[in-house]
């Protein structure tokens, strides 16, 4: 237990009371970390300050119990310094990583306890708490903010899934990142992350960050397969439906076939020659089906696997009477593995972490209430600069939002085609128009209309305005309040 802003310890031995409680006869007593800065103005703007009365009556308040410590340094270091701190237990030394419970006093300064508030939060354990208490300091702004975090998280995970999500596209410009669902597909896990990255530094950075968010915690990872590009050592002709093998590049595609694939030995005791024959047949079957297309990546010595394969297409019975066809084939007897197979949904990622149950992602955002006029705030100029297109919700809906040359407009984010996200298309802003990522449909940002490309129906278009730096939108249908002259003119 973490209790920051502790005075005289009176908050530390309730909480300790609590825990009790919830964990009946714990096999150790709990570890109880206090903070405060004894002997220094504690926190700007606080109101109180904090001294040796204070300290004194917390050491004493605590003094019989065994398992407390306590750092004289204000939030802020801690805070720094908590990713170095470690406990012996029993002989081993443990990061001080998660919490049970963590504990604020929210009588200071609304900017540090929020940072405290920011901090920890990923720090509690998935069933801990975190409590802020004293919130109506300073006009109640902590209150104000925790507040607008339900409301956004809106219970039941949504927030956890939108923390998740942001974190993704975080590093959207350090990797490639192509999510997959398997909700519905398989039994053993929901989602596939397709990461390609120019290192592994890359792959373990976006790990360690979606272990920290709080949706993390409750995932596990039983599958992960790791597999570089490199040349082959077989002859093929050039085939421009096939993609450089020296580069990954996913397609748009609906769906990803991926499966982990190793040779028997006595293959590569074969003479090359009579390898590359086999592998001729192999390639002359691919090609009878070009709608599929094959990315092929090396694991040897760095993972289990020989081989990790990925097919892209649209259709998965092609894919399937490939695969028949390739099992008739004489490369076919010197394979060892080639399973689990993966049949994965191409989705947004916000799609995506709505199939995993729970508030919807889209619903807690839109719970932002709409206002008297129909506007809903939905940005800030600060989030979507001139070039920028991002993806927000209101009143329960996807929607667009696109600045191009300073002028923002907002349309339906789904493509009427197969529902894929506009906000991820690509501008042109001399024709303002959008062309949908997946299969090049064109609508207008002005209008929703559709342009070109396969999609018959228009999208929503939305109303736009700007207040100062808030964009606001209201549904295409919304008039705005019409304001009859007075006295009526007559007909
Ligand atoms: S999803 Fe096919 S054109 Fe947009």
């Amino acid at each position: 237990m973490l209790e920051i802003g502790t005075r005289s310890g009176g908050s530390a031995l309730l909480m300790l009371r609590v825990l009790a409680d919830v964990y009946r006869r714990p096999a150790r007593p709990p570890l109880v970390i206090t903070v405060d800065p004894y002997g220094s103005r504690p926190y700007e703007g606080a109101s109180y300050r904090y001294d040796e009365t204070h300290y004194g009556a917390m050491k004493r308040a605590l003094a019989r119990y065994p398992n407390h410590i306590h750092y004289m340094m204000d939030s802020a270091l801690f805070l720094r310094e908590l990713d170095r701190l470690y406990l012996w237990i029993e002989g081993v030394e443990r990061p001080l990583e998660r919490f049970t419970l963590v504990y604020l006093d929210g009588s200071h300064d609304p900017d540090i306890v929020w940072h405290e508030i920011e901090q920890l939060r990923s720090r509690v354990v998935p069933g801990g708490f975190l409590i802020v208490d004293d919130t109506d300091w300073f006009g109640g702004e902590v209150r104000h903010r925790l507040d607008a975090a339900a409301a956004r998280g809106g219970g039941g995970g949504g927030g956890s899934k939108i923390e998740f999500g942001e974190t993704i596209e975080r590093f959207a410009g350090h990797l490639l990142l192509r999510p997959y669902g398997l909700v519905g597909i398989r039994g053993d896990c929901d989602f596939l992350l397709w990461q390609v990255a120019e290192d592994l530094d890359s792959l373990v950075a976006l790990q360690t960050a979606l272990n920290r968010t709080d949706l993390g915690a409750y995932l596990t990872l039983p599958y992960s397969y790791l597999a570089m590009t490199r040349r082959s050592i077989y002859e093929f002709p050039e085939a421009s439906s096939q993609p450089s093998r020296l580069v990954i590049r996913p397609s748009d595609a609906r769906y990803l076939f991926v499966y982990p694939f190793t040779k028997t030995r006595p293959w590569y005791m074969l003479p090359r020659p009579e390898r590359q024959v086999m592998m001729d047949e192999h390639v002359r079957i691919g090609r009878k089906y070009p709608s599929i297309r094959l990315n092929t990546t090396y694991s040897y010595g760095l993972d289990d696997q020989e081989f990790i394969v990925a097919f892209e297409g649209d259709n998965p019975a092609d894919f399937l009477d490939l695969v028949m066809e390739l099992r008739e084939s004489k490369a076919s007897s010197y394979t060892l593995r080639d399973t689990p197979t993966f049949t994965c949904v191409q989705m947004s990622l916000w799609d995506l972490l709505d199939t995993l149950g729970g508030a919807g992602a889209a619903q807690a955002i839109s719970r932002r209430p709409a206002r008297a006029d129909g506007y809903t705030p939905v940005a800030t100029l600060a989030d979507l600069p001139p070039g920028a297109s991002r993806r927000v919700y209101a009143a329960g809906e996807a929607v667009a939002l696109f600045n191009v040359n300073g002028t923002v407009y907002a349309i339906a984010n789904r493509c009427t085609h197969a529902r894929a996200s506009l906000s991820e298309g690509a501008v042109d802003p001399e024709r303002c128009v959008v062309t949908c990522p997946w299969h090049e449909g064109v609508f207008s940002l002005e209008t929703g209309q559709v342009l070109g490309g396969p999609p018959s129906l228009p999208v929503a278009a939305y109303r736009v305005k700007l207040e100062g730096d808030t964009v606001l939108i209201a549904p295409a249908e919304a008039r705005e309040p019409t304001v009859v002259p007075f006295p009526l003119p007559r007909p």
